[in-house]
């Protein structure tokens, strides 16, 4: 779309409902905090500039949202005097000219992109004004949408309404879209609610409709509007968000019981991936075609390459890099590292600060012993390596192409390439010792009787 557009994310509120030192915009649903959702749905829909207006928790809030789009400006609102007069913190972009401004709120995370683009297609087909409501048979504590004729008239705060507009079912989402041109002379007009003692935003319909502007209300599905301010409403959006997740996730990957995988706002799936039951996605996971993830799996901050198999049980920390076709099996865990393609670590396995060559295989129990109290050291192992069963090597550390492990070694010095390193005691057989020691251990425990 061509017309220019500014978002503003109402996000000044205390959350007191939460019951939690965090501030309620802050909450994550996806791994994403809150009124990060509203910011990447309003940039999707094409916004410039995304303003988000913060409260009491200002420098918190505005150090989550510049982590996540440096772009977005924060304003603040000194005092909480309610929505028109929140909108008016931003007043700076406000003067700037631009076609459309879109309002939401921080705690509304699952406006979609579709709902937030009929919006704007509205103010284009020539609307001023536009609100965005749903219908429920639950509306007490939202603003009603008084509609005549087709045209909306006027949003009635639940405190404010009369009996009859008390039973219209067409609930204000607190989601408005309006023309630039109108939006800073209409706020200035918005009066004072000595009931409430706040400015009300819903106000703007009233004031538009007596200004002559083109007012509506829109429909988008509930779901869209969805407002938090418990952490059951906090689960129950979470849910949502999962579902949408995953029905996006299966356009090109199988998910074999999609209700027990949970994925993060930013995770990748590729096509032709097979994830089965009980599998957690962290942030920060980008999975390439052809990949099978075994049941009770948790990935985080990875990057998994082509045909390759992980799990069951398998975990992957940040900064994992599996190339393609490697294979990481049961009770393994991998930090920091980077694993060459075809490599194996089928079992029992910790690999952290580590670089492992190609095809080389990893046997089960192999610790790479990265820490030492104080400092984190790495590990390089070449291509083609051998890594017997239960060794642990002493990073730092450095083993050759083609090298073998003796199994059950600590290893404590760099191994050259294809050399072949013990690093245990050699075992002593002593023939017969065994009977002997039996024979005396049994006529003790005969003599005690
Ligand atoms: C608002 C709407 C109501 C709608 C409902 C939908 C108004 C007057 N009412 O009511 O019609 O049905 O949302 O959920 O707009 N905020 C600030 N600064 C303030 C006041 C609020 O930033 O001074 C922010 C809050 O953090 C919140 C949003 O604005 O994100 C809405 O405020 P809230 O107090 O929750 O409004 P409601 O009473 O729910
Ligand atoms: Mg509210």
């Amino acid at each position: 779309m061509s017309r220019t557009c500014l978002s503003i994310i109402l996000a000044a509120g205390e959350g007191t409902r939460m019951r939690s030192a965090v501030p309620k915009v802050l909450h994550k649903i996806g791994g994403l905090p809150l009124v990060c959702h509203v910011i990447r749905t309003m940039k999707a829909v094409g916004s410039q500039k995304v303003v988000v207006v913060v409260g009491s928790e200002a420098k918190n809030v505005a150090e989550s949202v510049q982590l996540f789009a440096s772009d977005v400006a924060i304003v603040e609102q000194k005092k909480r005097l309610g929505t028109a007069h929140a909108v008016l913190a931003a007043r700076e972009e406000l003067q700037k000219p631009v076609d459309d401004v879109l309002i939401a709120f921080g705690d509304t995370p699952l406006i979609e992109e579709t709902a937030l683009a009929d919006a704007r297609e509205t103010l284009k087909n020539g609307m001023d004004i536009v609100a965005m409501g749903f219908k429920t048979d639950r509306p007490a504590g939202y603003g009603r949408l008084v509609e005549q004729k087709g045209k909306l008239i006027a949003i009635v705060e639940e405190k404010d309404a009369s009996p009859a507009q008390k039973r219209i079912t067409f609930c204000n989402g607190g989601l408005m879209a309006i023309k630039g041109k109108h939006l800073l002379s209409l706020l200035e007009k918005i009066k004072y609610n000595s009931t409430k003692k706040e400015y009300y935003l819903t106000d703007i319909i009233a004031i538009g409709v007596l200004g002559g502007l083109h007012t509506k209300a829109i429909e988008a599905p509930k779901d869209n509007l969805i407002g938090i301010n418990t952490c059951g409403q906090l689960a129950e959006a979470e849910a949502i968000w999962q579902n949408r997740k995953r029905q996006a996730v299966m356009l090109c990957a199988s998910l074999q019981a999609p209700e027990t995988v949970f994925f993060s706002y930013d995770t990748e799936i590729s096509n032709d991936v097979f994830i089965e039951p009980y599998v957690f996605f962290g942030p920060g996971v980008k999975v390439a075609s052809g990949v099978v993830i075994h049941a009770f799996s948790y990935i985080e901050g990875t990057t998994i390459g082509e045909h390759t198999e992980i799990g069951p049980y398998t975990r992957l920390r940040v900064g994992t890099d599996l190339r393609t076709g490697v294979k990481v099996g049961n009770f393994c865990e991998i930090k920091e590292s980077e694993i060459g393609t075809g490599a194996k670590i089928k079992h029992l396995t910790y690999i952290g600060n580590t670089e492992i060559g190609a095809h080389s295989n990893i046997g089960a129990g192999t610790i790479t012993c990265n820490y030492d109290g104080y400092n984190k050291w790495k590990s390089t192992i070449g291509e083609r390596a051998f890594i017997g069963s239960n060794s642990s090597l002493i990073a730092p550390i450095s083993i050759g192409n083609g090298a073998y492990i003796a199994s059950g070694s600590v290893i404590t010095e760099d191994v050259s390439d294809d050399a072949l390193a013990f690093g245990r005691m050699r075992q002593v057989n002593k023939n017969g010792r065994a009977k002997v020691l039996r024979e005396r251990g049994t006529a003790i425990k005969q003599r005690k009787k």
